[in-house]
């Protein structure tokens, strides 16, 4: 039984110190690894890093990242990326690792992902050049995110990101910025991948449960929304949620 705990929306700010790690210490033997799914600082400062690291440090697992929106926001990604590095926590973006559990190999592919909306109220490539780039933002994504599923060998593949794949966990969030908050190209890019599991965050109203029309599993772990500083997933029962979606 492989299980992996994640969280989004953490938003450390620099007094958050103590804030979630007492929680998190006690994870050991619970799960296989930590899965941040993005915004993780308030406004992406350095010093709310160094305290998210700090807390971090009391976590035993092996912790693994994306950046969300709010961590891109004072510009000062390259210096984020490496404070979580010096603090073992690995940062994916673009970009996958892999981990071994009871003799099952396990491929997380994580990227923040970005907007553009779902079918029937979705951002095209047209017009102005900067529509045009907030698309192709997001086309880049998910061409990324395909080609690192596809790239894994392993038992099972988890898409790890921070905007949504699907309008389904968004429930309870305005739709006025559903655009704003995910895009169905992502969940185009799940399905043809063969993901088992995709955890995002950046929905704090929104819900937890839903899936991609492929039926793949999608938890949205925002922190608002599961109520705690982390939900144990295991790989096997969302395979299980997956086959019967199939069926
Ligand atoms: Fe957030
Ligand atoms: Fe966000």
């Amino acid at each position: 039984m492989i299980r992996v705990a994640a969280v989004g929306d953490v938003h450390f700010d620099r007094n958050s110190r103590g804030r979630l790690s007492r929680h998190w210490k006690d994870l050991e033997g619970k799960a296989s690894a930590l899965l941040l799914a993005g915004d993780l600082t308030q406004v992406g400062h350095e010093e709310e890093i160094k305290t998210l690291a700090a807390d971090l440090a009391e976590c035993p697992l092996p912790v693994i990242a994306v950046l969300g929106n709010h961590d891109y926001h004072m510009n000062q990604v390259d210096t984020i990326k490496g404070l979580l590095s010096e603090a073992r926590v690995k940062v994916l973006d673009h970009s996958g690792t892999t981990f071994e559990c009871s003799g099952k190999t396990v491929g997380v592919f994580g990227l923040k992902g970005f907007g553009g909306g779902f079918i029937g109220a979705s951002c095209s490539d047209f017009g102005e050049l900067e529509i045009k780039t907030f698309i192709h933002t997001t086309k880049n994504a998910a061409r990324d995110l395909l080609q690192g599923l596809q790239s894994f060998n392993t038992d099972y593949k988890i898409a790890l990101m921070h905007y949504s794949p699907t309008a389904e966990t968004l429930l309870g969030e305005k739709k006025e910025i559903y655009p704003f908050l995910g895009s169905y190209l992502l969940a185009e890019a799940l399905d043809a991948g063969g993901a088992n599991v995709c955890f995002h965050g950046h929905a704090h109203k929104g819900i937890e449960h839903g899936a991609t029309p492929g039926g793949i599993p999608v938890r949205n772990v925002a922190l608002p929304v599961i109520g705690q500083a982390f939900k144990i997933y295991s790989l096997d029962e969302l395979s299980k949620e997956l086959n019967a979606e199939l069926r």
